[in-house]
């Protein structure tokens, strides 16, 4: 079942979210070259906690930390540790606030000092696919609009959509309903409609889409070795168009 959220829930959704944009400019401020994920990921769990809220991925069916940090071929949840972040680097890094009980969930690729123009194009490549399928959001529209937005724009510049993550309803609760595949037919699926709050978060692969967890149960590579880069936005269907919920003002 999808929620249709209250007013009085989305203002709150609204503003963990907020936080959670905030968080993610906070660490754009913090993150250089030498730095490992882990103090990365320890001035992101101050950051949070000093706003009186919680990050949501700490304890979260085991996950050891406050962020996810995804470096290069790592594709998501990637678990801040000794890794240092180097120039040239694509970092990911995928915070979500609890905010008096409500979730915020957002991710951005930071480009590292002078990064490869092929780590640059596709990154803005992610980019671009999440704004265009963020567009297509509207009372009325379908959730393979979502999908198909993403796949079109990704595979038409030589990119692959990956297939065994996927966005979802967030708010109450972390991952809710519906489930948002970033890859599809225009038309098809659940209608869209006003009061739902769900996340779009393509991950946009270099090469093969096909992804491995490694033995600690989270980490996620790319098979072949090759680059992926990953934003996400939480957004609330309103009216003719889809509002960012996940912007810093
Ligand atoms: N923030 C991720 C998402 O966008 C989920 C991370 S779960 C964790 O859905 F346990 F890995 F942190
Ligand atoms: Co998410
Ligand atoms: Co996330």
């Amino acid at each position: 079942m999808i929620f249709i959220k209250t007013a009085s829930e989305i203002d709150k959704i609204r503003r963990s979210s907020r936080l959670a944009s905030q968080t993610l400019d906070y660490a754009k401020s913090v993150i250089q070259p030498g730095m490992t994920t882990k103090k990365l990921d320890q001035l992101i769990h101050k950051f949070i906690t000093s706003h009186g809220a919680v990050p949501a991925t700490l304890g979260y069916k085991g996950f050891p930390a406050s962020s996810c940090i995804s470096i290069n071929d790592t594709v998501v949840h990637g678990i801040p540790d000794e890794q240092v972040i180097m120039d040239g680097d694509i970092v990911k890094v995928d915070v979500t606030t609890i905010l008096n009980g409500f979730f915020g969930d957002t991710c951005r690729t930071f480009k590292i000092g002078k990064v490869r123009p092929e780590a640059e194009a596709l990154t803005d490549t992610a980019y671009e696919a999440m704004m265009l399928a963020i567009g297509t959001v509207h009372d009325g529209s379908y959730l393979g609009d979502i999908g198909a937005a993403i796949q079109g724009l990704v595979e038409s510049r030589g990119y692959s959509v990956v297939r065994d993550f996927v966005g979802h309803g967030v708010g109450k609760q972390f991952h809710e309903s519906p489930n948002v595949p970033h890859y599809g037919r225009k038309g098809t699926g659940v209608k869209l409609r006003d009061g739902m709050i769900f996340t779009i978060e393509p991950m946009i692969n270099e090469g093969a889409w096909q992804v491995k967890v490694l033995d600690d149960g989270w980490t996620a590579k790319t098979i072949d070795g090759k680059l992926s880069a990953q934003f996400e936005h939480s957004l609330l269907v309103d009216g003719s168009e889809a509002e960012i919920l996940t912007v810093s003002a």
